[in-house]
């Protein structure tokens, strides 16, 4: 049983952080299967504290969603401590610093990965976080910047002797960025080293995997990114297996169809039809892959709710949201 501070986790597999894909809709449709934990994608703390119209989506929450985690990255201690506190007034359960991200557009601003090359300046944010809320906060990180400085353990050491209540660790130095494969064994050296819940993650696609990582890890439990790409059933399913409770079954063609149906609508809802629509495209090539006749849908789709010049002003994005459900309904139905 994984306890985050007062909040304990209904099963030990979870979802991880995914910007540009573990937004609120998502998070919503995995929930519906059951989840333990919801993270939002990583947002910047600055633009945070701006209450940008971005950032402000990226941590909406709605009632299915406990327990929620917020994460926040950046590099200025008072700046994180104010954004944390924000979401803790906004409705977060939990504050989750991201100290993994290798994106250069991040890792030079000095935030995400390339904290873990400052251990004081890291320890600074995460002492400040902790203090500025009454919610647990957590940390995700990679084992070390390069094979030279895997230095996860003595980071993980600091995060819970300033208050940190959980701990993930991606099996990749940032220098792998997303090469080679996930070293489960080497995240046992950061469970050696605390006393919190440590996840291990990276590369784990099944149940198989999961419980690999944990018998290598020794990490008390798992997160799950890429492999929930179109499978957003995949975090239940894991979790039921690692239980010994009754497995269960990947959706049926017929539930899928609606679970794409409900998961696009959703996104409409939650971004308006032309972002929608745009960001949609990437779950439906997920979703269909494999499927009898998914290449030519996909290019179908593709096609879709983008305009030609000169039609800013007159195309009808509303119709192109029918005409890709149409799709759905008619590429599902063409499986059975
Ligand atoms: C598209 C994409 C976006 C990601 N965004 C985030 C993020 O916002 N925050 C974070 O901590 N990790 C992020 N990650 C890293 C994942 O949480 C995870 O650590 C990594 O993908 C390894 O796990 P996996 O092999 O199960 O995918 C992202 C990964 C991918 C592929």
């Amino acid at each position: 049983m994984i306890k985050i501070g007062d909040i304990t986790l209904d099963g030990n597999v979870l979802l991880a952080p995914m910007s540009g894909v573990t937004d609120l809709p998502f998070r919503q449709i995995v929930k519906n299967f059951g989840s333990p934990l919801l993270i939002s994608e990583m947002i910047a703390s600055r633009a945070m504290i701006l209450q940008t119209r971005e950032s402000l989506k990226k941590c909406q929450k709605d009632s299915s969603q406990y327990p929620m985690s917020v994460q926040l990255a950046g590099c200025e201690p008072s700046v994180m401590a104010e954004a944390a506190r924000l979401n803790e007034e906004l409705g977060a359960d939990i504050i989750d610093i991201n100290f993994g991200c290798p994106v250069k557009k991040v890792v030079n601003g000095f935030a995400g990965s390339a904290l873990m090359k400052d251990e004081k300046l890291a320890t600074q944010i995460m002492e400040a976080v902790v203090k500025a809320v009454k919610i647990p906060v957590t940390m995700k990180m990679r084992l070390g910047w390069n094979s030279e400085n895997l230095n996860a353990p003595s980071l993980a050491k600091k995060a819970q002797d300033v208050g940190i209540k959980m701990l993930t660790v991606h099996g990749r130095t940032r220098c792998q960025m997303y090469n080679g494969s996930a070293n489960w064994h080497a995240i046992a050296n950061v469970k050696k080293a605390v006393s919190i819940p440590v996840i291990a993650n990276g590369d784990i696609k099944s149940t198989q995997d999961a419980k690999n990582a944990l018998e290598y890890s020794g990490a008390d439990g798992v997160m799950i990114g890429r492999a929930c790409y179109g499978k957003p059933w995949l975090i239940s399913q894991i979790n039921a297996e690692l239980r010994n409770q009754n497995a269960i079954p990947t959706p049926a063609i017929y539930d899928q169809k609606h679970i794409v149906l409900n998961h696009f609508n959703k996104m409409i809802e939650h971004y308006g039809a032309q972002v929608g629509i745009s960001l949609a495209k990437k779950h439906i090539g997920w979703y269909s892959s494999g499927l009898k006749g998914s290449a030519e849908f996909r290019a179908k789709i593709n096609t879709l709710g983008t305009y030609g010049e000169g039609q800013q002003n007159t195309y009808k994005f509303d119709e192109a949201v029918e005409e890709i459900k149409s799709r759905i309904v008619d590429f599902y139905d063409s499986q059975i």
